[in-house]
């Protein structure tokens, strides 16, 4: 990106907004990477957020890299407190992907879709993926990491991913003040987080449904070294993904990587 378009983040400006909540916003100039910056956290039960301009060791799911050069994209993480199981938790990666589709499509970003667990598309290109590490169990609850990667003004790689990707930029052809796009973030995550907390991901699940590129499509699914395949019926109330392997027989998969086997 050219160093006039720049625009820093601003921890000032992000951190007033959520005052009074006593929400702790934390802008770094450089990090290895902002979900383990969050870990090293004192626990309590307050939520904390944590962005950086670049990540030096910037984690995907999967052992992936997640490429993240400075100024360019939005490299985000929360910490936050559930009254949940782990069981209860699963869900939440489709709820993360939520918040940020709509964070997007408040900023006019046109013909996105979310994709079973994580990621968000335009396309079929990624725009944003998320990752979330539990940390430890605690009197009657769990801290969880929320980390967020989205593809802002970023316009090249250095061949450094290798999944198709897009950015607000390329898509839209402007460049973006990534602070505001942070606020809009900070606010329909914290929204959404107090609902899947207090009712669990039922709430979600037509929402997602609405949203989900994999919808009525033949997919592949990588699971513990499996590889089945079926049509995509859509999501149960605990965001398992529910594929039509023979005819009307449903299975339901908690976790795993979805490929379209062909498109409708
Ligand atoms: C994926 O789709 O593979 C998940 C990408 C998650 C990237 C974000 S960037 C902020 C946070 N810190 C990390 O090291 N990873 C997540």
């Amino acid at each position: 990106m050219m160093k006039d378009n720049l625009i820093l983040l601003d921890e000032r400006k992000l951190s007033q907004l959520y005052h009074d909540k006593k929400i702790d916003v934390r802008v770094l100039q450089s990090v290895d990477s902002t979900n383990d910056y969050l870990k090293s956290y004192p626990l309590d039960q307050a939520t904390h957020i944590c962005l950086a301009e670049r990540q030096t060791k910037g984690k995907g799911r999967l052992e992936r890299e997640w490429y993240s050069p400075f100024g360019e994209n939005i490299y985000f993480s929360c910490r936050y407190f559930f009254n949940k199981t782990l069981n209860e938790l699963s869900g939440l990666s489709l709820v993360v992907s939520l918040s940020i589709l709509k964070t997007l499509k408040q900023h006019h970003i046109p013909d996105l879709f979310v994709k079973w667990p994580n990621d968000v598309l335009h396309h079929h290109q990624k725009l944003s993926g998320s990752l979330i590490e539990i940390g430890p169990s605690v009197d009657g609850g769990v801290n969880v990491i929320i980390g967020i990667g989205i593809n802002v003004n970023m316009m090249n790689d250095d061949h450094r991913i290798s999944q198709q990707w897009t950015s607000l930029q390329k898509i839209s052809g402007k460049i973006f003040d990534r602070n505001d796009l942070v606020a809009s973030l900070i606010y329909h995550l914290l929204y959404d987080l107090a609902h899947f907390n207090e009712k669990g991901f039922g709430l979600f699940k037509d929402e997602w449904e609405r949203a989900e590129l994999l919808m009525g499509q033949l997919i592949e699914i990588k699971n513990n070294n499996q590889i089945i395949s079926g049509i995509v019926r859509g999501v149960n109330t605990n965001g398992h993904l529910m594929l039509e392997v023979s005819h009307g027989k449903i299975s339901g998969f908690a976790a795993g990587e979805a490929t379209i086997l062909k498109n409708k």
